[in-house]
């Protein structure tokens, strides 16, 4: 019980720490949640601060991710099963952070990071997916529900074990509830594109 319960505390408290959060405050003494499209993540960093302090957070955001991962796989001795639940606790920790007023991100670059450590391959798919998609739409809120959509169906198709087709099921829906603006912007045909000084 204590292997398991443990490291998900743990990881949902990692992943608490809202970098995008933390960056814009330092950087420029705004609350990023205040701008642009109001999210807590790398797109909107790349928004209102530029290039450098996005990448950052990405990267911190990724690496959080994989983690919170370790860590369920250091308190468990390598149960898969814990090793999803905490990679799901820091995505949960992201998205309603208890160090921000449970108000953060969308989660897509922990869920990168939590989905290339337990299932790399599945992922890298579902990535390469999304950067192409990317790179023709320039909307990034499409990529991350592509690689949320299709994470599973790489997992099902390439056959892994049970708990990281039900752990990338989770993550897939988080993605779409916490894009469910960017999903009716994007069938309006208003949604901001990567570039685009507003949104
Ligand atoms: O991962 C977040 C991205 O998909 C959308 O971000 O700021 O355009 O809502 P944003």
């Amino acid at each position: 019980m204590f292997e398991a319960v443990l490291p998900i505390i743990i990881s949902y408290l990692l992943g608490s720490v809202a970098f995008s959060i933390l960056v814009a405050r330092w950087v420029k003494g705004i609350d990023i949640r205040q701008h642009g499209s109001g999210n807590a993540g790398a797109t909107n960093t790349l928004r209102i601060l530029g290039k450098g302090p996005a990448l950052f957070v990405f990267l911190l955001d990724v690496g959080k991710g994989v983690l919170a991962v370790f860590i369920g796989s250091w308190f468990s001795g390598g149960s898969i099963w814990v090793m999803v639940l905490s990679g799901l606790a820091s995505i949960v920790g992201h998205n309603w952070p208890i160090w921000f007023g449970f108000k953060g991100g969308k989660g897509i670059a922990t869920t990168v990071g939590v989905m290339l450590t337990v299932a790399f391959i599945p992922a890298l798919y579902a990535g390469i997916a999304a950067i192409v998609l990317i790179v023709i739409t320039r909307y990034v809120s499409l990529g991350s529900l592509v690689f949320a959509a299709l994470t599973p169906v790489f997992v099902l198709l390439l056959d892994k074990p049970l708990p990281l087709l039900w752990g990338s099921l989770v993550l897939c829906a988080f993605a779409f509830l916490r894009h469910r603006t960017n999903i009716a912007k994007l069938l309006q045909g208003k949604e901001n594109k990567l570039g685009a000084k507003r949104m």
